[in-house]
């Protein structure tokens, strides 16, 4: 598959995702059109420095483009107050101007801090993604939401801030490892799930062979799943509505990567995955899917090797009225009540605020007891 463009349609702030591979190689002519000065600042972490970071310079070298990075910490650890002082302030240290371009080179820490560093810098500066995770390319690269940690909890200061440009090199997934990957494939299957059945399906024949390293698949279930989400963003910027939706999955992942400390025992991405095979069975329980379909959504979780049930989480969990209770410190709570996407079959999701409360303690309970 060649390098291909979706178009994410919003008006003065509507730009391209680029897809294809060895784009890295080609960054300094995809982005001298954005530039009024040939100079750009890089913000980075080191593992992925270490991984891409000369081979982006050259890139951006090869078009006359001058570069500095600053190449922070990896991990959550950085994505805070302390974190975005850092980048701030070296942006400024750097003479970044009003109408500069910053280059935010990394996975979602690195993007959301990034693009939040950027949307306060100077009252707002452009700025590209080059995601370097599945998760990052398919998701938060995507859309604009920006933001930093704090003490209360994860992505509770940020902005919507568009970035100019994305590009999503598919050679780049190659030296992600597997468990990572896999935590992306996570928000891959949550669009087919979501709203395009026939991707599942195709997710279902393919997932495999692509897990394993077959690029054209990689870009096929790139582009689809940013074009999904390009979609949606579309619809509804801000969240006042269907972009929700993406968050299929969410209420639970987050009561679980709560419970579970944010870090290794549990990937982001991972908890999506089980979280999504939790709001199918939820659906099932109260009528609004076949029962059959939450072991369909499984079952692909399984094929494919991923964390799917409570049973796949190392260590103690709470009880289920300690897990509804950390879903309700989630920031999707609205008037009190919880929050659920959930599903009328696969690829027909919808936003539910009256999910019966003894319905829900009692998926949980059935997936707690089945950790024997
Ligand atoms: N990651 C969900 C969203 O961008 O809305």
């Amino acid at each position: 598959m060649k390098t291909d463009r979706v178009h994410v349609p919003l008006g003065s702030r509507a730009y391209d995702v680029v897809i294809g591979r060895g784009l890295i190689a080609q960054s300094g002519q995809m982005i001298a059109p954005f530039l009024h000065r040939s100079r750009v600042p890089v913000l980075t972490e080191t593992r992925v420095a270490a991984a891409h970071l000369d081979a982006l310079m050259a890139g951006l070298a090869t078009a006359g483009i001058d570069s500095t990075a600053l190449t922070l910490p990896p991990g959550e650890g950085t994505k805070g107050w302390n974190g975005l002082q850092h980048a701030v302030e070296w942006l400024l240290d750097e003479k970044v101007e009003r109408r500069d371009v910053v280059v935010a080179l990394g996975g979602g820490v690195i993007g959301d801090l990034g693009g939040f560093a950027s949307a306060v810098l100077r009252r707002g500066v452009r700025f590209v993604q080059i995601p370097t995770s599945l998760l990052a390319q398919v998701d938060s690269s995507v859309g604009g939401k920006t933001g930093i940690n704090t003490r209360h909890g994860k992505n509770l200061v940020g902005a919507f801030h568009q970035p100019a440009l994305v590009l999503a090199d598919i050679d780049v997934l190659a030296s992600l490892p597997r468990r990572d990957f896999l935590a992306g494939y996570g928000e891959v299957v949550k669009y087919g799930l979501l709203g395009d059945a026939a991707f599942f399906d195709w997710l279902e024949r393919n997932g495999p062979a692509m897990a394993g390293g077959d690029t054209s698949l990689r870009h096929y279930a790139v582009h689809r799943s940013v074009q999904m989400k390009a979609e949606i963003v579309a619809r509804d910027e801000t969240e006042q509505g269907d972009r929700a939706l993406l968050n299929l999955g969410h209420t639970f992942c987050h009561a679980l990567e709560a419970a579970t400390g944010y870090g290794e025992r549990l990937l982001h991405g991972e908890g999506v995955a089980i979280g999504c095979a939790l709001a199918f069975e939820l659906s099932a329980r109260m009528g609004l899917c076949a029962q059959e379909t939450p072991g369909r959504v499984r079952a692909h979780l399984r094929q494919m090797g991923m964390a799917t049930d409570l049973a796949d989480i190392a260590g103690d969990l709470p009880p289920p009225e300690g897990l509804i209770a950390l879903m309700g410190q989630d920031k999707k709570v609205q008037d009190g009540r919880l929050r659920f996407i959930l599903a009328r079959d696969i690829g027909a999701a919808f936003v539910c605020d009256d999910v019966p409360a003894d319905l829900l303690h009692a998926v949980l309970a059935d997936a707690l007891a089945s950790r024997g």
